[in-house]
């Protein structure tokens, strides 16, 4: 092998710079040339595609978003797209693929092997950290710390005013992020499409606190459970507590990368390229009670991962 291409795709996540990195400058450590594809799958099909040296991957390490851009192509999942992209790869020599993203770009990657038998390796880049066969996926971890200090910042403001606030946190269809950051925040109250909820007892609990002296309150909610602004609504019409909702949205995907995100990635990408080389593919490298781990593709793609539901419980506990 001697030329490989590493692509972004999806949603961006804090740390996918570090990974691009750690491909690029890793590969160039055992004499491969490094091709970096713009904007996901569709740098394929429109033939954006770029020489990557040491120097192109310089002073990205700590940049949130990627460097490769993103976008989620729907052309490449037609046959017609995918064989433009095919054509592309002969063309510009690529021998192996490095994917770093999420679920529906691991298919992406999976159909392409499939089709044209190109070795892939894929690197789960998410802020969901919904990817099964790794504890985290990049770029969650700086999520999470995003949300809490946002939580810290709105608790200042809670408790001035006396107020219930719902934080509105993304996950897609998952409670990740909302359960670890409602735990690490403090939440009163966690709400996630897990683990089936009542506003009755939601409502009973916040009124119990207040009698006992609360008068501010913190409920997370995960984006895939429920509406925030109808939890509010709805929160506000029961006990007529003064209640406000904040969604955070799309800055949970931006900024700074974590030491853990970055090292991570570093990790992640540095194996990928590895495995690449002793001619594996259709894997992911994934990391699993502190160690990088190989899963196979369809494992990966045909299991939804479990979300630590004693964790839920602990949350409810520690909330009082
Ligand atoms: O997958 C990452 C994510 O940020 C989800 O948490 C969210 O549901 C979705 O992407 C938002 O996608 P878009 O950026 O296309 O609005």
């Amino acid at each position: 092998m001697q030329r490989i291409g590493v692509l972004t795709s999806g949603g961006d996540a804090p740390g996918m710079n570090a990974a691009i990195r750690a491909v690029v400058r890793k590969a160039l450590y055992h004499g491969l040339e490094v091709l970096g594809i713009k904007r996901g799958f569709s740098g394929f099909i429109e033939a954006d595609i770029e020489p990557l040296n040491a120097w192109s991957v310089a002073d990205i390490v700590h940049r949130g978003g990627t460097m490769l851009r993103t976008a989620r192509c729907e052309k490449f999942k037609t046959p017609e797209g995918r064989r433009i992209a095919k054509e592309n790869v002969d063309r510009f020599g690529i021998q192996g693929l490095v994917v770093i993203g999420g679920g529906g770009s691991f298919h992406g990657a999976a159909i392409f092997n499939r089709e044209f038998g190109l070795p892939v390796m894929c690197l789960p880049g998410t802020i969901d950290n919904d990817i099964s066969g790794t504890d985290y996926s990049i770029g969650f971890d700086t999520a999470v710390n995003t949300v809490v200090e946002a939580i810290n910042k709105i608790r200042d403001t809670a408790t001035s005013h006396e107020r219930t606030f719902v934080v509105e946190v993304m996950g897609r269809d998952t409670g990740f992020i909302a359960l670890t950051a409602g735990l690490a925040g403090g939440a009163e109250s966690i709400i996630i499409p897990e683990r089936p909820f009542s506003l009755e007892e939601i409502c009973a609990r916040l009124e119990r606190n207040y009698r006992k002296g609360t008068s501010h309150s913190i409920i997370v909610v995960a984006e895939g459970a429920a509406s925030g602004v109808e939890i509010g609504r709805e929160i506000k019409k029961r006990t007529g507590f003064d209640t406000k909702v904040t969604i955070l949205g799309h800055l949970q995907r931006g900024g700074s990368p974590t030491a853990f995100d970055r090292v991570l990635a570093s990790m992640l990408g540095a194996k990928a390229v590895e495995w690449l080389m002793q001619g594996e593919s259709n894997k992911m490298a994934g990391y699993v009670a502190g160690q990088v781990v190989s899963v196979d593709l369809e494992r990966v793609l045909n299991r939804r991962k479990n979300i630590n539901l004693a964790l839920y419980d602990l949350a409810g506990i520690l909330s009082i």
